[in-house]
């Protein structure tokens, strides 16, 4: 039995990460980071920009290949599993500045996210075999369910540049959600949201949590997530500076002098 196909009859499995350390050069990025990440919640990454966030999402999918430390999905070890293998068992992750492709329409760039899983890969399924118009009518349909889980069903054929920025940052978790992930890992999806799409956004959030899945919000907006969130971890200079629940990552005095700053003291 394949590592991949062991996975899928799993019940629901905890990320694991254990004294992670990560530099570029003299620049220590991560260092000594032990955490939990645990299926069923959704769990908030926050801290002061350069304090190592997405380069912690970088370790966890396999782009950055941290000096130390170890990770394991249940008790699977991710160590020396490249990205590929890591999608493979369920990685997905929405990137913070990468957009849709403007060529293609809302249910096409879904489809992208489904190319990993695909049998003739995700090209084939654009050329006219009998392989590939199944392959593609199948993703299609994966990629509506996906659409519908965010609640943008009815924007699927149109294009990306005729749509407002709340809908657009939903079809891209869309995209991460379509085959099915283990682990999602969310880098800013508020980034650039007014207060009527930012609340859509955490509406839909709080509608994917599940309890297979491993969820990890990293973002500024602290209403966001103190709203989603279940539990938080602070992140500041590469080190762990608190985990806990909202209230008590509001109450911490250390995060809020060098996070949340005298607004919220
Ligand atoms: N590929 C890389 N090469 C060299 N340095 C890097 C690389 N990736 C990240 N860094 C450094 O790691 C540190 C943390 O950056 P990172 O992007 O992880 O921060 P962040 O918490 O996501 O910040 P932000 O909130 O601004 O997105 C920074 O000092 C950055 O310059
Ligand atoms: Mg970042």
């Amino acid at each position: 039995m394949s590592v991949g196909s062991k996975i899928a009859v799993a019940a629901a499995l905890p990320l694991v990460v254990e004294d992670l350390a990560l530099a570029f050069g003299g620049n220590k990025v991560l260092q000594g980071i032990a955490l939990q990440l645990r299926p069923g919640e959704i769990t908030g990454l926050i801290g002061p920009n350069g304090a190592g966030k997405t380069s912690f999402f970088n370790c966890l999918t396999g782009l950055y290949a941290p000096q130390q430390g170890r990770m394991r999905l249940g008790d699977i070890r991710l160590d020396g599993i490249a990205p590929t293998g890591r999608a493979a068992l369920g990685f997905s992750r929405s990137f913070q500045h990468v957009a849709l492709c403007p060529e293609l329409s809302v249910v096409e760039n879904v489809m992208i996210g489904l190319d990993r899983q695909s049998a003739a890969g995700w090209l084939d399924a654009f050329l006219p075999l009998a392989r590939g118009r199944q392959e593609r009518a199948r993703n299609r349909e994966l990629a509506l369910a996906a659409l519908a889980r965010l609640g943008i069903a009815q924007f699927a054929d149109e294009a990306p540049a005729n749509l407002p920025p709340g809908v657009l940052r939903l079809a891209e978790i869309a995209r991460a959600i379509a085959g099915e992930p283990r682990v999602l890992l969310l880098d800013e999806p508020a980034a650039g949201l007014n207060s009527v799409e930012t609340r859509d956004l955490s509406t839909a959030l709080m509608r994917l949590r599940s309890p297979q899945l491993v969820m990890v919000v990293v973002e500024h907006d602290m209403d966001l997530i103190m709203e989603v969130c279940d539990t938080i971890h602070v992140l500041n200079v590469g080190r762990l500076l608190a985990s806990g629940n909202p209230a008590q990552i509001r109450a911490n005095r250390e995060v809020v002098r060098v996070y949340l700053g005298d607004d919220d003291e």
